[in-house]
């Protein structure tokens, strides 16, 4: 199973206090030597989103990353004509198309794969065109399943969210289920199935019973964890629960 590291809030706390001075030298933390590092510790790929707001990512640290990470870059997007054209032009080795709203915190739902079909293929089309292979982040719902393989997407990626802010117990496992339904669903029509948002070493063992996970994606909890251990040893202690995957 891959892991992705999403190092949006990297840029996060760069932004916090430096969004007025970005060119100053003393502007940290570096998105990309945090991409390095999650990399030489077990990262299979790098996951970075270049909102229309720019409250994170900056142009630069996408260019940057597209030019240094030594694996893979999943460059996470609205699908606007703004970000679409970025991504035609810098041709990232994956694209994961997702919802964004301005006010939200972060990515709150799945895409709308039903209602925005003919956006979407359009933008699939373009993407893949260029060589990228394009995920749709989705809720684990049949009718967006279904709709993602008449796109011919390579991936889906499966929005964990839900399940993972739920307490334990019951309501997780019923969160788990269709999440599981949806994978196999997914694996059916022969589109890979990656997930991610909320995911923690608490969480992931819960998540097991989900089969057919290529990949997971994770940011937050990694970066909240390295506050206290070190980002390194944050993508070493998540590498260790997804050793534990019984697939
Ligand atoms: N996958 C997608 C599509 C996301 O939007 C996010 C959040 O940026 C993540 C994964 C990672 O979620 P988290 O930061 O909660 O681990």
């Amino acid at each position: 199973m891959h892991l992705g590291v999403n190092i949006d809030h990297v840029a996060t706390l760069r932004e916090a206090r430096y969004r007025t001075m970005r060119d100053s030298h003393n502007a940290e933390p570096s998105v990309l030597a945090a991409a390095r590092t999650a990399e030489l510790a077990g990262a299979d790929s790098i996951t970075a989103h270049l909102r229309a707001d720019r409250r994170h990512m900056q142009d630069a640290d996408i260019d940057a990353l597209k030019n240094g990470i030594s694996t893979k870059l999943n460059f996470e997007m609205g699908n606007t004509p703004e970000i679409v054209s970025i991504a035609l032009r810098m041709v990232p080795d994956f694209a994961c198309l997702v919802p964004e709203n301005r006010e939200e915190v972060t990515t709150e739902g799945g895409l709308d794969v039903v209602g925005q079909l003919e956006a979407l293929r359009r933008t699939v089309g373009q993407l893949q065109a260029i060589g990228t292979k394009v995920s749709l982040f989705i809720d684990p719902e049949p009718e967006q399943i279904e709709a993602a393989a008449t796109l011919r997407v390579n991936m889906i990626e499966l929005h964990t969210g839900t399940f993972a802010n739920v307490a334990p117990g019951a309501l997780r496992d019923v969160e788990a289920k269709k999440l599981a339904d949806a994978a196999v669903l997914a694996h059916e029509a022969g589109i890979q199935v990656n997930a991610g948002h909320g995911l923690t070493t608490e969480n992931l063992p819960d998540l097991w019973v989900v089969p057919h996970l290529a990949e997971l994606n994770i940011g937050h909890h990694l970066v909240a964890r390295s506050v206290f251990v070190g980002l390194a040893e944050a993508v070493k202690e998540i590498r260790e629960v997804m050793d534990t995957y019984p697939q």
